[in-house]
């Protein structure tokens, strides 16, 4: 998956972390993520394993998860090799001073108290999905459900935070990005190119996901301002670009801010909608709760910030779908220090994987793990959790910069869409998981739409 000049190294490629794992998870095809958990409750909460060049360390204590992600946090350095093409030099790649320099101008966008602002346009983005599910379910066809989230998270990233309508379309590039980033189908398709087959995806096709992602931060930069707001992250990033006391952050930091958002923003926010769905819609009961708390709240108006405070129920949905599919299954890192987690030595150059995923599903933290239960988040409940065995968001300073305002799209746009219509799942039961980058459903979800009376 390299060609030579392009920077496109694929996440399949021999020295990336993806790469390496995959055999193993192959192990169970329905669920690779049991394989590390079987791992973990046979050897312990730290296990070195060891490759031909390398070191993977998996842990899956939360105590050892704060000790790397905040007690020595500055020993251990992210891990980014393969994903380059799609992030470039933004700052989720960086480390120290320099993250921490391109991270504060952008921080103000992400404040609890921007939400408000936001919300309409959030909503906005809503109504326009709202509009083609009408048409679906007219139709009455089979369509992706993570293909339709993901274009509504693009859409609000692109609404509210940059002020802009879509300048690209979000269908395209979600195909594209698919390709390049589904790790486990790069293996295999690097094996079967080897054995001499013909396979459908090829290094071209990786250089055109590639050269169509890079496409879209100048669309997003040359397109006509939506309203022209003064409040947004774009005009915070283009001024970080104007300021004489920042050099680092240039013209191409801006794009690949840019790049970052319309990644980081819009495929862990779609997965989580959409894994909602999928439960939601295999659980009625939960839909019809739902729409109560809905009517309830906000009746037939828009919602607005503080009805998104009083969707309690609606909210807890969104926090459990994402202990049991937390769209990062692992958080990825490098050691630069010796060290020693739980007894076992930490070298430098170590692969440091923090199972996040064992730690949402271990019963030592949550009772009865395996269970879609809502109510764990309700009415001080999740006071009880055991600090840092829940983190979909990460932790310690890397935490994620948009993990709040994920949830605000989450909540209103399931509770909007479920007043409306009746998603129903139309896949295999139960849906599979595949572990790349993020935890994506094996196949996708596939759905048709029916429209409430
Ligand atoms: C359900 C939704 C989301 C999930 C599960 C999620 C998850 C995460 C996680 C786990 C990290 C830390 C990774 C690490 O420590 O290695 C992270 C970082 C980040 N996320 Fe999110 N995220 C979500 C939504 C968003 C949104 C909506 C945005 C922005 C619009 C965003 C932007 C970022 C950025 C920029 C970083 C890097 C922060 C830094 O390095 O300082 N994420 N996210």
């Amino acid at each position: 998956m390299t060609t030579t000049g392009t920077q496109t190294q694929g996440l399949g490629e021999e020295n990336s972390i993806w790469f390496k794992l995959t055999p193993l998870l192959r192990g169970d095809p329905e669920n690779p993520m049991r394989i590390l958990m079987q791992m973990a409750e046979r050897y312990g909460p730290v296990i070195p394993v060891n490759l031909a060049n390398q070191r993977i360390v998996l842990i899956s204590e939360p105590e050892y998860f704060k000790h790397v992600l905040v007690t020595k946090v500055d020993n251990y350095i992210k891990y980014f090799d393969g994903l380059k093409p799609i992030f470039g030099k933004s700052m989720i790649t960086h480390d120290g001073a320099l993250w921490q320099k391109i991270r504060m101008p952008q921080q103000p966008a992400f404040h609890p108290d921007m939400f408000a602002e936001y919300i309409p346009y959030f909503i906005k983005a809503i109504h326009t999905k709202m509009d083609l599910w009408a048409k679906l379910a007219k139709t009455g066809e089979k369509f992706e459900m993570v293909e339709q989230t993901w274009t509504l998270a693009a859409d609000m990233i692109c609404k509210a935070l940059f002020d802009r309508e879509m300048p690209f379309n979000p269908h395209v590039v979600f195909k594209y990005v698919k390709t390049y980033t589904d790790v486990m189908e790069h293996r295999d398709l690097r094996l079967r190119k080897q054995a001499g087959e013909v396979v459908e995806i090829t290094e071209e096709d990786t250089a055109k996901a590639v050269g169509a992602w890079w496409a879209v931060p100048p669309a997003v930069i040359g397109a006509d301002p939506h309203e022209d707001r003064e409040r947004t992250l774009l005009k915070l990033i283009q001024a970080a670009t104007d300021d004489p006391n920042l050099p680092e952050f240039d013209t191409q930091q801006a794009i690949d801010e840019i790049k970052q958002y319309l990644w980081a923003g819009t495929e862990t926010t779609a997965l989580t909608l959409a894994w909602a769905l999928y439960e939601v819609s295999r659980n009625p009961q939960l839909a019809e709760r739902i729409r109560r708390e809905g009517e309830e709240v906000y009746g037939d108006r828009e919602p607005t910030a503080a009805d998104y405070s009083a969707l309690a129920y609606t909210r807890a949905i969104i926090q459990e779908t994402m202990r049991i599919y937390p769209p990062i299954w692992g958080l990825i890192r490098v050691a630069t220090e010796p060290d020693t987690i739980g007894g076992k030595e930490i070298k430098p150059g170590d692969r440091v994987v923090l199972f996040s995923y064992g730690a949402h599903h271990n019963p030592k933290f949550w009772e009865e793990p395996e269970e879609f239960r809502p109510e764990r988040w309700m009415a001080g409940n999740a006071k009880k959790q055991v600090k840092y065995s829940y983190l979909p968001f990460g932790g310690g300073k890397r935490s994620c910069i948009g993990g709040a305002m994920s949830q605000v799209e989450n909540t209103l746009a399931l509770s909007l869409l479920l007043r409306r219509f009746r998603p129903e799942y139309a896949g295999p039961n139960p849906a599979g998981i595949n572990a790349t980058v993020t935890l994506t459903p094996k196949g996708g979800l596939p759905f048709i739409i029916r429209e409430l009376s």
